[in-house]
């Protein structure tokens, strides 16, 4: 199940574990690369990532975010062979609570932590996650909604280039599912395969469940608690309160889409359905004159 070298870290270092239990992240049709493994009553993750970014992560970056308080689960050990990455992580015991999922200022330090100490600058990590509107997926969004949308779905491209400038590293998927809380109460960021170069905005809408508030009250809280962190830094953050909220918006639609025309052949039909009327109408509330 594992590579020889991870099988002999675990053994040589914790004996031989008495359970594995398989666990999925959001899309199950891709297939299971993480483990929890328990040794009598310790347990531990064992992650195989496809890409070398996340894995990089663990192995380089981790002393950096560690000194900058950007959370992420203690290192244990990593290995890569000529196709996989693997490494051996804290187990962070408690989920996120639902409670929170909304705007908390605890996550929303985290992510500030990462950004502004990654500000214009690089961090070695072998191939950054590409955050762009991608080649096909306007094709492919108009293959999944109704035409009346063409006019809008090109009215957000356009805006959405403001928020893939390279400003600063991202975690590129906060998603409350990706966050885990210690038994000291720290708030913790795991699953890193999505660490990029682009702005705050896409961090802070994806930390947002489904499409956000239609009024967009969530979001301008959310934009205000992360600006307050920006005041009496030595780096001036470059749009207002109001410039953020309009851009979460958008990050939250374009990331929307493009989790939608990524995950449309695996998504449960009535899933799928449910996914795009939801956005159909998210467009209709934020392109009114054109739709
Ligand atoms: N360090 C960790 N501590 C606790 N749970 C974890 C940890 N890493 C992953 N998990 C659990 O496994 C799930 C899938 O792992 P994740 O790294 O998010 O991969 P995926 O890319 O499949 O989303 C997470 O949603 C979480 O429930
Ligand atoms: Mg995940």
């Amino acid at each position: 199940m594992f590579p020889s070298a991870i099988e002999d870290f675990l053994l040589k270092t914790y004996g031989y574990w008495t359970k594995v239990e398989e666990l999925n992240g959001v899309n199950e049709g891709k297939g299971t690369s993480c483990f929890r493994l328990f040794f009598g009553e310790k347990s531990f993750i064992v992650k195989k990532a496809k890409e070398k970014r996340e894995y990089d992560v663990y192995n380089a970056i981790s002393p950096f975010f560690k000194n900058k308080k950007v959370s992420i689960p203690l290192v244990y050990y990593t290995y890569r062979d000529e196709t996989d990455h693997w490494f051996v992580i804290e187990d962070i015991p408690h989920l996120f609570p639902k409670d929170r999922w909304k705007g908390d200022t605890e996550q929303l330090k985290v992510l500030f932590n990462l950004h502004f100490n990654t500000w214009n600058k690089t961090l070695s990590i072998d191939k950054p996650f590409d955050f762009r509107w991608s080649k096909g997926l306007t094709k492919r969004a108009l293959s999944l909604f109704p035409s009346t949308l063409e006019v809008a779905i090109e009215q957000l491209r356009l805006k959405s280039e403001a928020i893939f400038l390279p400003f600063c590293y991202i975690s590129g998927d906060p998603n409350p599912t990706n966050w885990g809380i210690r038994n000291n109460g720290e708030l913790v960021l795991f699953d890193w395969e999505r660490i990029g170069y682009a702005t705050p905005a896409i961090d802070l809408a994806i930390t947002i469940p489904s499409l956000g508030t239609l009024d967009k009250s969530l979001e301008f809280n959310i934009a205000s608690t992360y600006i307050s962190f920006w005041k009496g830094v030595s780096i001036e953050f470059p749009y207002s309160i109001q410039e953020l909220t309009e851009q979460i918006v958008i990050a939250k639609m374009w990331s929307a889409l493009d989790f939608l025309v990524n995950n449309a052949d695996t998504l449960e039909e009535d899933l799928l359905k449910l996914h795009i009327t939801r956005l159909n109408e998210k467009f209709k509330v934020e392109y009114p004159g054109i739709i």
